[in-house]
């Protein structure tokens, strides 16, 4: 087990990548701090699991657009669990609009949750392991679109290649105190956050068109690379983004 004796907090693990992410640092030893905001039966289950696999677990609700909650939830997760290890900052959210009609609250939820919020429960996360003087690891959960267009999700895009620089940003300034910081860079996966892609045959299978793999992502395909970047494999590895994506980034052909 890879994680043996380390201890994690999954942003927005209720569901989705972050759900598979928990479980999976669990499954690999670490004890794990469930985030969610507004799912509290998802984020039940999750715990309950990571329980049965004999890890110590805690679910912790926090908006995380708002600072003072960000830094309730690292404390309440080290209140809870103990000294921290490993942040993976995996909440996520994004809202589809024409690019004339996108409104100042949807604006401000993208931006408050995929930037602002990872921001400082990044800084959080940080102070705590100053304080505590220990080395720790970073996972970001960016996206594709950290580097390819998204028409129609513009906030989002702007998010995630916000996301990168903070990767790359910070990787170089906590390199000294031995904390890594690197961010994955997922395709499409089937999770909620898709759902009307998903539920939409003619759209899912232009995408599945775009994808050389010719499949949608599992969020265990994500959940596995997450626990190499947080285990000791990656010990070597900052200020990078691991794309998990089926091809789909790099795929252009000539037909
Ligand atoms: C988005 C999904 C989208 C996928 C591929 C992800 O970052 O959250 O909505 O389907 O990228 O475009």
């Amino acid at each position: 087990m890879r994680l043996e004796g380390k201890t994690a907090l999954v942003t927005g693990s209720s569901q989705g990548i972050g759900e598979a992410v928990a479980l999976r640092l669990a499954d690999e030893g670490a004890d794990v701090a469930v985030h969610y905001r507004s799912h509290p039966e998802g984020a039940q289950a999750v715990v309950e699991r990571i329980a049965k696999l004999g890890r110590r677990t805690a679910a912790i609700q926090a908006d995380l657009s708002r600072v003072t909650e960000v830094r309730r939830l690292v404390a309440d997760a080290v209140t809870r669990l103990g000294p921290l290890d490993i942040l993976v900052n995996n909440a996520g959210v994004e809202r589809r609009a024409d690019f004339w009609d996108v409104s100042e609250t949807d604006y401000d939820f993208v931006m408050d949750v995929n930037l602002k919020g990872l921001f400082f429960t990044t800084q959080a996360f940080v102070r705590h392991l100053l304080a505590a003087k220990r080395p720790g690891r970073i996972i970001n959960m960016s996206s594709v679109h950290e580097e390819l267009p998204f028409p129609h999700f513009t906030s989002y895009a702007m998010s995630k290649g916000g996301v990168r620089m903070m990767t790359r940003n910070l990787a170089i300034e906590l390199a000294p105190f031995g904390i890594t910081v690197n961010s994955i860079a997922p395709g499409a996966i089937a999770t909620p956050i898709n759902r009307a892609l998903l539920d939409d045959s003619e759209k899912l299978r232009a995408l599945l068109g775009n994808i050389p793999l010719k499949r949608l992502g599992a969020p265990s395909d994500i959940a596995g690379v997450a626990a190499f970047l947080a285990s000791s494999d990656a010990d070597y590895i900052t200020g990078t983004t691991l794309v998990a994506d089926g091809g789909l980034l790099w795929n252009y052909q000539e037909q």
